[in-house]
């Protein structure tokens, strides 16, 4: 048995490609005082990967070149020196786009899996499936009868937001790319409706199933879109800053918006958020996603491609949106 990992060899400009990363067999490590030995078995493809390897400031410091990919992760422990984790354990964590990791169990904790599948703890009962709920939840208050929008609606994010938005009793109208996406928005995630930005007009999409304008517009992507949604904003109206997956591998940066304005004459507000500062209330979240899933008011799909050389390929998926829920990588 060997261990495979993905490093980044150099910096991307625009798309990333195979000469990006550096896959290489190595030992296993063995684990020291203090440290565990994690086998991995998925791995979560997630778009801000994209943003951690500029070599810019941001809420974390970029991937350094021959570093192992950073990255979402679910495995079990194998061999344990750590007092909290034993062999057997499951444990969620960011161990790298790698087979097998060592890990002092930073940014790391154990999971009951309750018999679902595992890859489900990288989507919509780990970090996408937080950041819905703090995103949406905490940022914009949702209530009875508001109309919610949210992009990116049939990606690891959207498609949780929209469920809690249902839940909530808001009308829910997504926007997603093509009429097969679309249709899975809409029927089995409950949405009432969903625009695909794509083939049809989404300016006009929002008038036809936003008469009455937008309360919560959740932005996944940025670019244009946000900027329609700005554009049909009501009064007191406020925005998720989630993402702008539409920028990511952009080289002159994402787009600002152009209908801020919008804020002003509707004292709109429109506010960020990074999941990783909800860490204290991760537990609060996984409880009620948890509970809303075994009672059938939230569904997941997760898309699981196989192979360590597969990544540079898989990753990029991301961003062609060939593939359905949240993209996992098996190694
Ligand atoms: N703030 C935070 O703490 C936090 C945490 C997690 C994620 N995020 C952000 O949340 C957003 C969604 O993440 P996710 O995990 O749910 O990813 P995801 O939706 O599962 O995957 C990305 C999807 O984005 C869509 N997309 C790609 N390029 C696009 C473009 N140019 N315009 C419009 N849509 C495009 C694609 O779907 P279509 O086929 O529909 O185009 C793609 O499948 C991302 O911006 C991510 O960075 C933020």
């Amino acid at each position: 048995m060997s261990n495979t990992q993905v490093r980044l060899k150099e910096r991307p400009v625009g798309m990333t490609n195979a000469s990006t990363w550096d896959i290489v067999n190595g030992e296993i490590p063995e684990p020291g005082d203090g440290e565990f030995l994690c086998e991995v078995e998925y791995i979560s493809l997630d778009p801000a990967m994209r943003g951690w390897i500029n070599d810019v400031k941001s809420y974390i410091p970029p991937v350094g070149l021959g570093q192992v990919m950073r990255a979402g992760t679910v495995g079990t422990v194998l061999k344990s020196n750590h007092p909290e984790y034993k062999e057997g354990d499951t444990v969620v964590g960011t161990l790298g786009v790698q087979k097998y990791a060592v890990s002092n169990g930073d940014f790391c904790y154990k999971t009951d899996t309750f018999g679902l599948p595992k890859e489900k703890f990288l989507g919509v009962l780990g970090m996408p499936g937080f950041t819905a709920y703090f995103g949406l939840l905490d940022i914009t208050n949702p209530q009875e009868g508001e109309t919610l929008v949210v992009s990116g609606a049939a990606g690891a994010v959207g498609s949780v937001v929209g469920q809690i938005g249902k839940i909530r009793g808001c009308k829910v109208i997504g926007i997603a790319g093509g009429p097969e996406k679309c249709k899975m928005v809409v029927e089995d995630y409950g949405f009432d409706a969903c625009i695909d930005y794509k083939n049809d007009d989404v300016r006009l999409g929002l008038k036809e199933h936003c008469p009455k304008g937008i309360d919560i517009y959740f932005d996944n992507v940025g670019g244009d879109i946000l900027d329609h949604c700005l554009g049909r904003l009501n009064f007191k109206g406020r925005v998720s800053i989630c993402g702008a997956i539409s920028g990511y591998n952009s080289t002159d940066g994402p787009q600002a918006p152009k209908n801020y304005l919008s804020l002003l004459i509707n004292s709109g507000k429109m506010e960020g958020f990074i999941v990783f500062n909800y860490r204290d209330r991760y537990m609060e979240a996984a409880k009620q996603l948890g509970e809303w899933m075994m009672a059938g008011k939230l569904k997941s799909k997760e898309t699981v491609i196989e192979g360590l050389d597969t990544f540079p390929d898989t990753f990029n998926r991301l961003f062609s949106g060939n593939k359905m829920g949240k993209l996992v990588l098996k190694p």
